[in-house]
């Protein structure tokens, strides 16, 4: 048997400009995970333990939930196969990442799944490749992807991204609290993109829009690698302001975003494709807690805090 995890992903700035090949601010988030467990079989199946009616046969068309990761165990299977690997595989998905969320739920299935499968031929896959696969999953579950979210939970550290370019680590200088909040409504990454796509095209507004989110993104990049947190903080108010500008902010996201600033965050955004899902805030360690609390008595079904630490990567 193999298993294999995959953390979530925040978006600490440039999404929906990532789409356009402006840079993009991403990390993992460790405190959320998907695995998958591989197990030598007759035939290869997919399972997911989040969708226990279904069986996904890879030897048949898929549709629906479990398409996306069925996608990428093919890629993995057939990137095996050139290595003379062809041991049919039965995998099964578990995973705390909630869908729907805008924390990279499809994509660290995907890792999950292609890690599994190479671990389970005693190998392991090489990150470009397991990236790549991802990224062609990714399609599938939201329509287009810029490849930013498969990057960034692959990722050990955060990374500055740029479409169609390997990830570059940023260097974590300063302690930071993160607290990621889950709104009323699920996130729709696939429509929003398609959103913004539309008006991109058409409102000269909307592309000066994302041209200033990736501004803000290399800026970002800047205050990270320097410990300016604070002033990092406030660039995540402004991308907040201009991902609502561009549609794909709610009045639950706006509301607990407020939350997180009043409660003392240095900044708070929406995160991931919006239309729902989560909001994160950045704030110092020693206000983790009423910044958690803040967010939610603002109304967020869940919250989950976590420490980003020096020596020790992350921890919750
Ligand atoms: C989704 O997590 C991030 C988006 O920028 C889409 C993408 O980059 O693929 C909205």
């Amino acid at each position: 048997m193999s298993l294999a995890t995959a953390p979530a992903k925040v978006i600490l700035l440039g999404e929906h400009a990532v789409v356009y090949g402006h840079p993009a601010i991403a990390m993992p988030f460790p405190a959320l995970q998907a695995r998958a467990e591989a197990r030598a079989a007759e035939r290869s199946s997919l399972r997911s333990e989040r969708y226990p009616e279904t069986v996904a046969f890879l030897d048949e068309a898929v549709t629906g939930e479990l398409a996306p990761a069925t996608e990428a165990l093919r890629g993995a299977f057939e990137a095996l196969e050139r290595l003379g690997s062809t041991q049919p595989l039965a995998l099964v998905l578990k995973s705390d990442i909630p869908a729907g969320a805008g924390l990279g739920s499809s994509a660290a299935t995907a890792v999950a799944c292609v890690r599994a499968a190479f671990g389970a031929h005693g190998r392991e896959a090489p990150a470009a490749l397991v990236r790549a696969i991802a990224t062609r999953a990714e399609a599938i579950a939201h329509g287009a992807s810029s490849g930013l979210d498969p990057a960034a939970v692959c990722a050990e550290a955060p990374i500055r991204f740029v479409r169609a370019h390997a990830p570059v680590p940023l260097t974590l200088r300063a302690a930071m609290g993160i607290v990621i909040a889950l709104s009323d409504a699920p996130s729709a990454t696939g429509p929003m993109v398609a959103q913004v796509g539309e008006r991109q095209q058409h409102e000269a507004g909307a592309r000066e829009a994302l041209v200033q989110l990736g501004e803000l993104s290399d800026q970002g990049a800047e205050l990270f690698e320097k410990g300016e947190l604070a002033e990092l903080g406030g660039l995540m108010d402004r991308a907040h302001a201009l991902l609502a500008s561009l549609g794909v902010s709610t009045p639950a996201l706006d509301t607990l975003c407020r939350a997180a600033r009043e409660a003392g965050a240095w900044g708070a955004k929406l995160t991931g494709g919006g239309g729902g899902g989560c909001a994160v805030a950045l704030c110092p360690l020693e206000l983790l807690e009423p910044v958690t609390a803040a967010m939610g008595a603002a109304g967020a079904s869940h919250v989950w805090p976590a420490q980003y630490l020096l020596e020790r990567k992350q921890e919750r």
